[in-house]
């Protein structure tokens, strides 16, 4: 393991950028005019995913010195870093071996990390799992009445929540009848709205936390308990003695954590919890025993199918040359765009309803691991680093904020997803409603690429004055996804396929995409503060005045 990252902005292909950049004008309408072949070469295939990053602003030239700066970052020996349990992530000395969660069963070599089996701790979690959704899904789990599990509640947040709750909005279709609801805010509502209607007695809570000791999934995890306690009590079916309510907590509460001591003080039985390892990050933890929920939704079946198509994606990434590396090559873009042409943000567009949390979900992965302002030894980082990920499915965003992105002053790169087949194909009488959402996408990728001239406006008859302003510029990068279904395997392959991005990305820049120092002082300011929200009145003349006065304002504001 070398002592500090190599810094990027030294090597010869960083120059070579740098002066590519400097005579760089971005023509997509005239490389496709004088270049038949763009698109078919510019076309990479990972796994199920079809993946055409033609409309992007590089030439071949741009492409070949992209490649060369993976290989002068030594991204093939930091790849082989993470997959074989390297600390790669320095700043906490771990591993990082989310990938190891998906290896199939009996793959070999075997992978032995600081003497753990790794492969055998996966699997014999990953079993456990297994057996709990099916005894959960066929009714053999019941409640302390008795009654088989309705609605499961995963009470998580960050990386405890977001991927399960995305990838279970993904993969409805694949649903089992047992509905799933997540609480992860601190705001009472949030927990008061998800079990406002819930029967206790077909309810079951999965307490989601890493540490288990993030306050909001504590607090929440501690509200639902007394919900559990006084609605069950309503109802008759427990008293308020200790062994009755332990009865209730024992069927209807059980946990997903690293720290299994912590998951037996809050009262539930380790028996009932499912446990993962330091070297699995909160933001890529969907395939650990946090995909519990999910995995009860879909079913074992449907959860090693997503697994599955985790794994086709490593192996792709760990695999493929770079110059066929769909992650290695979005991620050397991302680099391209933010650090050669100044892009600020990306935006990630699925054109698939069921992917409306997934822009969401990336939000924590891309910007919690490369959102970081120094290198991994310490040191300043040399260049800019993480954009800001946005999006929306498509239609919706197109009726908002595509305007900037299409005539705006700003270069939004844009990632466009979309699916060949629908969960549901449904006719507008004779139109077929999914080839009509699809031909939007098409649509919007081709008006960004090439645009609209003046004279193409005028000869439509626009009036001089206006024509200004119906101009499109093209030349506004987009990559487009395209996946036959929306399986749990595509789904999988997706999430994968951004987590490499990311680890790409996070290498040219030197970081340690897998730490999180920056949610620390936020927690710890809170912990201080709550004392002058409750009306300590030392603790509120020790703020600053501003906070103080928010304070002052809440304390005469409030009615309880
Ligand atoms: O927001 C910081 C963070 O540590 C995330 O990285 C993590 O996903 C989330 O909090 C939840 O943490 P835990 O799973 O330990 O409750």
């Amino acid at each position: 393991m070398p002592t500090s990252p190599i810094d990027a902005t030294t090597t010869a292909a960083w120059r070579d950028l740098t002066a590519h950049r400097d005579e760089f004008r971005g023509d997509l309408r005239g490389w496709f005019e004088s270049d038949p072949q763009r698109a078919a070469r510019l076309t990479r295939t990972a796994g199920d995913l079809h993946v055409d990053l033609s409309k992007n602003l590089v030439t071949d030239e741009t492409l070949a010195i992209l490649v060369r700066l993976a290989e002068e970052v030594d991204l093939r020996g930091r790849t082989e870093a993470m997959f074989t349990g390297e600390h790669i992530n320095v700043t906490e000395d771990r591993a990082v071996l989310h990938t190891a969660l998906r290896r199939p069963k009996g793959m070999t070599p075997a992978l032995t990390v600081d003497g753990q089996d790794v492969d055998g701790d996966v699997q014999a979690v990953l079993e456990k799992v297994y057996a709990f959704a099916d005894k959960v899904r066929s009714g053999e789990w019941t409640g302390v009445t008795g009654k088989a599990v309705k609605t499961v509640v995963n009470i998580g947040i960050g990386g405890s929540d977001l991927g399960p709750v995305m990838a279970y909005e993904a993969l409805k279709p694949y649903a089992g009848d047992i509905e799933l609801r997540f609480v992860s805010n601190i705001d009472p509502s949030d927990v008061a709205e998800t079990v406002r209607d819930l029967d206790p007695e077909t309810t079951l809570f999965i307490v989601a936390s890493k540490t288990f000791g993030t306050l909001e999934t504590l607090t929440n995890a501690r509200l639902a308990r007394e919900w559990l306690w006084e609605t069950l009590a309503a109802a008759g079916a427990i008293d308020t003695s200790e062994e009755s309510r332990n009865g209730a907590v024992a069927k209807h509460f059980v946990a997903v954590s690293t720290a299994l001591d912590k998951v037996a003080a809050f009262g539930i039985d380790p028996e009932n919890a499912f446990g993962f390892w330091d070297w699995v990050g909160g933001r890529y933890s969907v395939t650990s025993a946090i995909g519990t929920s999910l995995a009860i939704a879909i079913g074992p079946d449907g959860f090693r199918d997503f697994l599955a198509g985790f794994h086709t994606m490593d192996e792709h990434f760990r695999n493929a040359p770079f110059e066929q590396n769909v992650p290695v090559l979005m991620g050397l873009l991302n680099v391209w765009y933010v650090n050669f042409l100044d892009a600020h943000t990306h935006a990630v567009l699925p054109y698939a309803q069921y992917l409306h949390r997934f822009a969401a979900y990336l939000q924590q992965m891309t910007m919690e691991s490369n959102g970081k302002s120094v290198r991994w030894d310490g040191s300043p980082v040399t260049t800019q680093t993480g954009e800001i990920f946005w999006g929306e499915p498509g239609t919706n965003g197109q009726h908002a904020f595509y305007q900037l992105i299409h005539q705006g002053t700003r270069l939004v790169p844009a990632d466009f997803i979309a699916v060949a087949t629908p969960a549901h194909p449904l006719r507008d009488g004779d139109a077929d409603v999914h080839e009509l959402f699809l031909s939007n996408f098409f649509a919007q990728t081709k008006a960004l690429a090439f645009g609209k001239t003046a004279d193409e406006v005028r000869a439509e008859g626009t009036p001089e004055e206006l024509v200004s302003a119906r101009v499109f510029s093209g030349n506004r990068p987009t990559t487009s996804i395209m996946a036959p279904s929306l399986t749990p395997s595509v789904l999988g392959q997706l999430i994968a396929l951004y987590e490499h991005i990311t680890f790409v990305q996070g290498i040219v820049w030197g970081i340690d995409s897998f730490d999180q120092w920056g949610v620390e002082l936020g927690k710890k300011l809170a912990m201080e503060i709550a004392p002058a929200v409750g009306g300590d009145t030392d603790a509120l003349s020790a703020q600053d005045p501003s906070t103080r006065g928010l304070i002052e304002y809440y304390l005469a504001n409030r009615t309880r």
